[in-house]
């Protein structure tokens, strides 16, 4: 298959130019702003004590903002912090490894949390409830527990998949955050704000088209300005329009609701392939030749949200919007199913 243009787009986290948008503080953090004020809360509540922040739980589909608050966290607390994620921690050993040379107060960020061993995440209970970490030292005859005091430290946790987090790891944290999809405006804003710092010169139409066609996700915002300042500098005089922001992303396939090639793919599948379900994850994921994992995470749920299709105890089912998005009749059997 040909190299994908949109996929390469989404599937860009954190590279350079990402991390140079990332904004450092609240103020400059638009959108989920229940999050955000709880958060600061925190933040302002447990400096007047002098003590260290609870640990905190962040979830929602990739994109939204996860990793950026954990480092605006730090930056308001005046603490360090460091990075790591769930599969790359493999021993217990390498757990503490990283609690260890932890000061009090500093953040741990660990990302895709829910990809932690099981064996690990039993250390982490002590750690995060009593800063203490039993490790075992030695093989055989010699295999002896040594116990470890940590400082009082944060953790932070960040996950795409709320749900597959055990209730006992869950439970641990003082703070449970779930992001949402931004709104065309927040993303105007956001978009506006990028454009500032890499000197694009864009009008406040021109930013809500790429807005409006990001779904809904701040890294796709800033990745579609990306390809929409290539195409102004190449095509448009360096200036971007409504129009010109709106051929530019004509040309990469991303439609007026921001839908790209593998979103047409997957309902295109759902209905004509398997009639508009239920069909199970795994099919309809080798249908499209897309991982079951990926499709969950990273499409659907934003296909859910918009009201394409639903998950039932049966599978996936495509609703009445999938079959106008495609220009076809519902079939009447709908009715029954809804
Ligand atoms: N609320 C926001 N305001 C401005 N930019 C944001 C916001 N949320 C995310 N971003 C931008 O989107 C990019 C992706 O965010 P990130 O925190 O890496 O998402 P996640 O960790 O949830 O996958 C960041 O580099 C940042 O530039
Ligand atoms: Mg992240």
């Amino acid at each position: 298959m040909a190299e994908h243009p949109v996929q390469s787009i989404r599937d860009t986290p954190n590279t350079p130019f990402d991390i140079s948008l990332r904004p450092p503080m609240f103020s400059e953090f638009a959108g989920q702003d229940k999050v955000c004020q709880r958060l600061e809360l925190m933040v302002q509540a447990s400096q007047q004590r002098g003590d260290v922040l609870d640990h905190v739980l962040l979830s929602g589909p990739p994109g939204l903002g996860k990793t950026t608050l954990a480092y605006i966290l730090a930056h308001a607390m005046g603490v360090n912090i460091k990075s790591t994620s769930g599969p790359t921690i493999e021993k217990a050993g390498d757990l503490a490894g990283l609690l260890t040379t932890l000061e009090r107060g500093d953040l741990l960020f660990i990302d895709e949390i829910h990809r932690l061993q099981p064996t690990i995440e039993e250390y982490l209970y002590p750690a995060m409830e009593d800063f203490k970490l039993d490790i075992i030292i030695d093989q055989g005859p010699n295999a002896r527990s040594v116990r470890l005091n940590l400082p009082k430290f944060t953790l932070i946790g960040a996950t795409t998949r709320a749900g597959m987090i055990s209730a006992p790891l869950r439970s641990r944290f003082g703070m449970n955050c779930r992001l949402d999809y931004y709104t065309a405006d927040e993303l105007q804003k956001i978009i506006l704000r990028s454009a500032g710092l890499i000197q694009v010169d864009i009008d406040e139409l021109g930013a809500l088209e790429i807005a409006a066609r990001s779904r809904g996700t701040p890294r796709i915002a800033n990745n579609l300005l990306r390809w929409v300042r290539d195409y102004a500098q190449v095509r448009a005089g360096n200036k971007v329009t409504q129009s010109v922001a709106d051929a530019a992303l004509s040309m990469l396939d991303i439609d007026a609701d921001g839908f790209d090639e593998m979103d047409k793919r997957i309902l295109e599948a759902l209905v004509h392939k398997f009639n508009g379900g239920p069909v199970g994850l795994n099919s309809l994921g080798v249908a499209i030749g897309e991982d079951a994992g990926t499709l969950e995470d990273v499409n659907e749920p934003y296909l859910i949200m918009q009201g394409y299709l639903k998950r039932t105890p049966q599978g996936r089912v495509a609703l009445p919007a999938a079959y106008r998005k495609l220009g076809i009749a519902a079939p009447s059997r709908e009715n029954e199913l809804f």
